[in-house]
């Protein structure tokens, strides 16, 4: 619900995520540009309306990106 995914290196934590770099994720995913079996189906039906809603959440989540440098 948050985007933190179970600690796993195959699901990325999405939450607090720039909201243009998960957008250009999911509409990678959907024109076939970025190839995965998985998130290919999941944003398969996404409209850009989808895409925007959706990204807007999960960068408004807490998140573990830093600037540590
Ligand atoms: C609201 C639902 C979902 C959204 C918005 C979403 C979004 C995303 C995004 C933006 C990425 C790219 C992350 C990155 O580049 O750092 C990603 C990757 C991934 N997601 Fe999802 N996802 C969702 C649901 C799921 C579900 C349900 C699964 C598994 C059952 C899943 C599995 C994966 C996997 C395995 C990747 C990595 C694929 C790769 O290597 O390109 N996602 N997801």
């Amino acid at each position: 619900m948050d985007g933190q995914s179970a600690a796993s290196p195959d699901y990325p934590k999405i939450g607090g995520q720039h909201k243009d770099y998960l957008a250009k994720a999911l509409r990678d995913y959907k024109s076939g540009a970025r190839k995965n079996p998985v998130m290919g189906a999941m944003a398969a039906p996404l409209t850009a309306q989808d895409i925007d809603n959706v990204t807007a959440y999960y960068a408004k989540q807490p998140g573990t990106l830093a600037s540590r440098y």
